[in-house]
């Protein structure tokens, strides 16, 4: 019996990832750039072992079906493949983070299934093999094997295609980052499906693929300068871009809500009134909001009027993958 266990963190893109060159390896169209955030986090045990004849995976200790599942058993083909095993596993999951709701469990959660499977067969990767393997589940997964700052660089093949810690002299443990959940339902268009629809469709997609560049080089200086509002201006610059991508597509979509709305236009009015505060949206309503930690309280404060304190999780920048345990039995 082999089993590992390992905890991811969500990671929120500051600059967005969105479409895939390869879809079958998950080579992203972009490089994306990131900060892992300590509130949304996954802790999943894998145990591969004689005892199962087929792949089980439990999530928030409910036996999943056998389309969560295959997803999840496709997955740990990739470690069997790697370890030269054909032993089936038993996985089991807990999300601190609604899943499916554009909280970025699909990060947390295939970042820690990849630390889990491969700690359980005791794989030895290398952070960046961790990525790499990681990637192969979710995009979005390989940042989170990163605390702080990271960025995934696209690429061209699977040995390239992989996320690395972007030094930041401690920067990120200045900001802060509210989460306005104005609705944890799973959604109805998932983001590789939505990404997908916006490559194969959107007029604007061009549009968007030609301002990353320009945007990671903005992003990747402030961070160096430790300079908040050109971060703020850039990571809310990218998530209306790629948003605007997604009302150009056949048939058109948006993840934004009348809440959605709501919250990016108080946010507008809190920074006009002085407090610098910028937005991020992934595939669904919720917003997030970047600001200085020191601001935090005020910026609670502000938002208190218009939603229920319930609606609002405060994150600050997360520690790296935690593989916790590692043992055969
Ligand atoms: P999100 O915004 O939460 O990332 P996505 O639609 O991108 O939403 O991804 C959700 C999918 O991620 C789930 O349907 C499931 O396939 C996968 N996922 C989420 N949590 C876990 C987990 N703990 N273990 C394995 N897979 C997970
Ligand atoms: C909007 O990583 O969930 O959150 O690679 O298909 O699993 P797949 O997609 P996923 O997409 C994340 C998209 C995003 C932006 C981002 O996190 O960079």
């Amino acid at each position: 019996m082999y089993s590992g266990k390992a905890r991811a963190y969500t990671n929120i893109a500051l600059i967005k990832y969105w479409g895939k060159e390869n879809q079958e390896l998950i080579i992203p169209m972009n490089n994306s750039l990131s900060l892992t955030l300590d509130a949304f986090y996954t802790e999943t045990n894998v145990t591969f072992s004689e005892d199962t004849s087929e792949d089980l995976f439990y999530l928030d200790n409910q036996l999943q079906d056998s389309k969560a599942t295959l997803k999840v058993s496709r997955f740990l083909d990739l470690v069997r493949a790697k370890a030269g095993s054909s032993l089936h596993a038993v996985v089991k999951s807990q999300n601190f983070v609604p899943t499916a709701a554009g909280l970025a469990s699909s990060a947390s959660g295939l970042a820690a299934l990849a630390g889990a499977a491969s700690a359980a067969l005791n794989l030895q990767l290398s952070s960046e093999e961790l990525s790499r393997l990681a990637r192969r589940g979710s995009g979005s997964a390989c940042r989170s094997i990163y605390g702080g700052f990271a960025e995934w660089q696209k690429g061209d093949s699977d040995e390239t295609s992989y996320a690395v810690n972007i030094p930041s002299d401690s920067f990120e443990d200045e900001l802060s980052m509210i989460f306005v959940v104005v609705n944890d339902a799973q959604k109805d268009i998932s983001s590789r499906d939505g990404m997908q629809r916006t490559v194969e469709t959107s007029a604007f997609y061009d549009g968007w693929l030609q301002t990353v560049p320009q945007d990671l080089a903005k992003a990747r200086k402030a961070i160096t300068d430790k300079d908040f509002t050109a971060l703020g201006e850039v990571t809310e610059a990218s998530a209306l871009k790629m948003h605007g991508t997604t009302l150009a597509a056949t048939p058109p979509f948006t993840y934004w809500s009348a809440e959605s709305m709501k919250a990016m236009n108080l946010i507008r009015q809190i920074r006009t009134s002085g407090l610098p505060c910028y937005f991020t949206m992934d595939a669904g309503p919720n917003v997030k909001i970047l600001v200085e930690r020191k601001n935090e309280e005020a910026l609670l404060n502000a938002l208190k009027d218009q939603f229920d304190p319930q609606q609002l999780v405060v994150a600050h920048a997360g520690p790296a993958i935690e593989v916790l345990s590692e043992e055969e039995a």
